[in-house]
Formats: C-alpha cells, structure tokens, sequence
C-alpha cells in the first residue's frame, strides 16, 4: 500500500493482485457476472488493507491442546455503501465482519451539474459505530463522497474510512480538502476527468457495469424514404 504522502491519509494499493484484478475490471469485454466476481475480490483485498488498524483485545481460549492467549476485534465496524454501485462492495466485508452493521446513503450525480443529488439515507445509531467503511468504487469530482462524509458526521458517525476502487485526482484532492481525516483507500488513481465528469482510463459506469443496466445504443430506424 502506497501512502501517496504520508500525511495525506490517501493509501493506493500497490498490491499485485490488485493491480492485476483493476485491469480486468477495465476491460469492456468483462461481463457482468466476472465483473461483479472481480469487484468482491477486489474489495476483500483492499478492506484487509485498509482494516489493517482494528484494535483488539485479547480472549483466553481453549484449544484441543492447551490454553492460549489469542485476540479479537474490539471495534464495532458499521459498512455505508453509497447506492447503488456502492452495493457491489457490502457483501465481501460483511463476510469477513459478520457483525458489523449496514447503513445506506442515496446519492446520485445530476448528469448536468455533476452535483450530488440525495435521496435517501438509513444510518446505524452513532453511538454503536467506532469506525465506518464509506464504500464506492467511483471517486469521480468527490461530490458524492463528500456529501455521504457530510451526511456521515452529521450524523455523529466521526471516524470514516473511504473504500473505492478507482480515483480521479479531482476526487481525491476535493475529498481530503473537505475532510482531511478521512482515510482514502483505492485500488488504483488514474490520469484525469472527461468532460462528462467520467475517470479516465477508468472503467466507465460502476452502476451500470455491476447491475447490467448499460443501454446499449438504439438501433437507427432508417427514415421512411430510406426504406424501400
Ligand atoms: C457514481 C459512483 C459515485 C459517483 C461518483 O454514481 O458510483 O457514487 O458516481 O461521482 P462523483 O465523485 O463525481 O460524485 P452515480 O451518480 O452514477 O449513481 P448510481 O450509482 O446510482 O449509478
Ligand atoms: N461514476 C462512474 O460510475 N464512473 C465514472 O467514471 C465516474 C462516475
């Protein structure tokens, strides 16, 4: 994991199956279902990055053999993915932390101002939460991980990790702007944005790719007097 400046709370993977599995997600020709399979991949990878940190407290055990010392995760870790591609990136923690709790943030960008739009917003009580996982993948203009930071600490939700897979520099600076103590972890930060507000080289639409929503160019109808 590369700590782009160690003061900057900005941790991109470096890691070779991260790097490997980013660039199949990239690839136009990645189905849906192998896209969803890569993005659970990816996720697990990068939560044991960014989990690195949970404080334990040890437990007295009894194995088949003897009794030992060994220890648990003492932090309660609540997952918030930002609807909808955020979803995609739930199941492979919770997997890995059955206990933690599940909120949801509604956002979307409005196509025009590329401004987050909220819509919708179930949290768990913050005074069950140490540490929050703010998950998806896209951190385009930061809008959407600002507001969802915004609606996060509002709710007294104050220690926020952000957990994406790929980052524009736009995004990244907006977002540590904004919230300087919030932990931004990526798998990988690319070049720039386009004029429609779209990472570049990117993977195109997190939403679309992981739900199968793409709609595909319409076919042209030729005009009447085309069709002889
Ligand atoms: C995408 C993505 C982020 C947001 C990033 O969601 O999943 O939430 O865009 O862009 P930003 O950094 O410029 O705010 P989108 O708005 O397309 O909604 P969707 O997940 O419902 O498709
Ligand atoms: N949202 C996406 O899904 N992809 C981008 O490149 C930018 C925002």
């Amino acid at each position: 994991m590369k700590d782009s400046d160690s003061s900057s709370n900005v941790f991109e993977s470096t890691h070779p199956l991260v790097r490997h599995k980013v660039t199949v997600l990239r690839q136009t020709d990645t189905g849906v279902r192998r896209f969803r399979e890569v993005v659970w991949e990816l996720v697990g990878l990068l939560a044991y990055e960014a989990l690195a940190d949970l404080a334990l407290v040890e437990k007295q055990v009894t194995t088949p053999l003897t009794q030992t010392t060994g220890h648990v995760i003492s932090e309660r870790v609540a997952l918030v993915p930002i609807l909808r591609a955020g979803l995609g990136m739930v199941d492979p923690i919770w997997n890995l932390l059955p206990e933690a709790q599940i909120g949801h943030i509604g956002l979307y960008r409005d196509e025009e101002t590329l401004e987050p739009v909220e819509y919708y917003s179930k949290l768990p009580p913050a005074d069950q939460v140490d540490v929050c996982l703010l998950l998806d993948p896209m951190l385009a203009t930061g809008g959407s991980a600002v507001a969802a930071c915004n609606i996060l600490k509002r709710s007294g939700i104050e220690r926020i990790k952000y957990l994406g897979l790929i980052a524009a520099p736009e995004g990244i600076a907006r977002l540590h702007e904004v919230h300087p103590d919030v932990q931004i972890h990526i798998a990988a930060a690319d070049c720039c944005l386009n004029d429609r507000g779209y990472i570049v080289p990117g993977l195109g639409d997190a939403g679309d790719r992981l739900f199968g929503t793409k709609v595909e160019e319409p076919a042209r109808i030729p005009p009447v007097e085309e069709q002889t």
